[in-house]
């Protein structure tokens, strides 16, 4: 154990005031959340935010102003041990893997938490063999496919068990198959996830939907609603765009 650990009875990731800017633009003015569901879907236009969002969860980003608070613990004061806390998985693979080969990239975090070198390869073995990666285990990680690279981004994740799961648009280079594939597996964790998708079916299997938009929250709530109502907004966005 750490000298920092999750207060397990306190589930609850919570934004207070949290103002945000990224460069000229007014990300988030003052986001007041509370989230204590464990399956929490994040939707919304390009640049609506998703990404800085999810960056907040685990110190990529600082609140301008305004806390953060996952699980009880400041995410200002705590910036150096959230990783290990809170998995997450980024848009894009590449700025995730470090490792040039398959194994490396998932052992790695096992052997970061203290597990034995040969215990990780095992265990490393076992996650990717039993998540439909078993003849690419010993592969170099530049002759995958992008799908393959994303498979990958999100295994080595689950590996080290993280409190929270943080995945940013995860499925976006996914064929149909892996993606359920994937979605099950993630469906079977007990921890937190937070997702950003585009992928509209995914999100149904939420428990709670924010659509980001306009510098906070545009509608929280159930998927059917959120989704429905988004759906409205791409609709009359789609009809004011005109022809190109
Ligand atoms: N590194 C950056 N520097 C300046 N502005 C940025 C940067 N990253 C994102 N932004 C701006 O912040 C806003 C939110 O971006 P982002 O969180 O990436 O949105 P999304 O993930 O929903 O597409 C956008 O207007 C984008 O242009
Ligand atoms: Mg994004």
């Amino acid at each position: 154990m750490g000298a920092i650990t999750m207060n397990n009875a306190n589930r609850t990731i919570e934004f207070e005031r949290v103002a945000l800017r990224r460069g000229e633009t007014i990300v988030f003015r003052e986001l007041d959340l509370v989230l204590s569901e464990r399956r929490i879907g994040v939707l919304g236009d390009n640049g609506a935010g998703k990404s800085s969002f999810l960056r907040l969860f685990n110190g990529l980003l600082l609140p301008e102003s305004g806390r953060v608070r996952i699980h009880g613990l400041d995410v200002r004061e705590n910036r150096r041990d959230l990783p290990r806390r809170v998995g997450f998985v980024f848009q894009n693979p590449d700025h995730q893997i470090i490792f040039p080969t398959v194994l490396e990239e998932v052992s790695f975090g096992l052997r970061e938490q203290g597990v034995a070198p040969r215990e990780a390869d095992g265990r490393a073995r076992d996650i990717l063999g039993a998540n439909g990666c078993a003849t690419w285990i010993d592969a170099a990680v530049h002759e995958l496919s992008e799908g393959q690279k994303q498979r990958l981004c999100i295994l080595a994740v689950v590996a080290t068990n993280p409190d929270v799961l943080v995945l940013d648009e995860p499925f976006s280079s996914l064929d149909l198959p892996t993606r359920l594939d994937l979605m099950d597996m993630l469906l079977t964790l007990p921890q937190t996830l937070v997702l950003a998708s585009h992928d509209l079916d995914v999100l149904t299997h939420m428990e709670r939907c924010l659509w980001l938009g306009g510098g906070g929250v545009e509608r929280d709530g159930a998927p059917g609603e959120v989704i429905a109502a988004y759906r409205g907004h791409a609709m009359a966005r789609r009809n004011n765009m005109g022809t190109c």
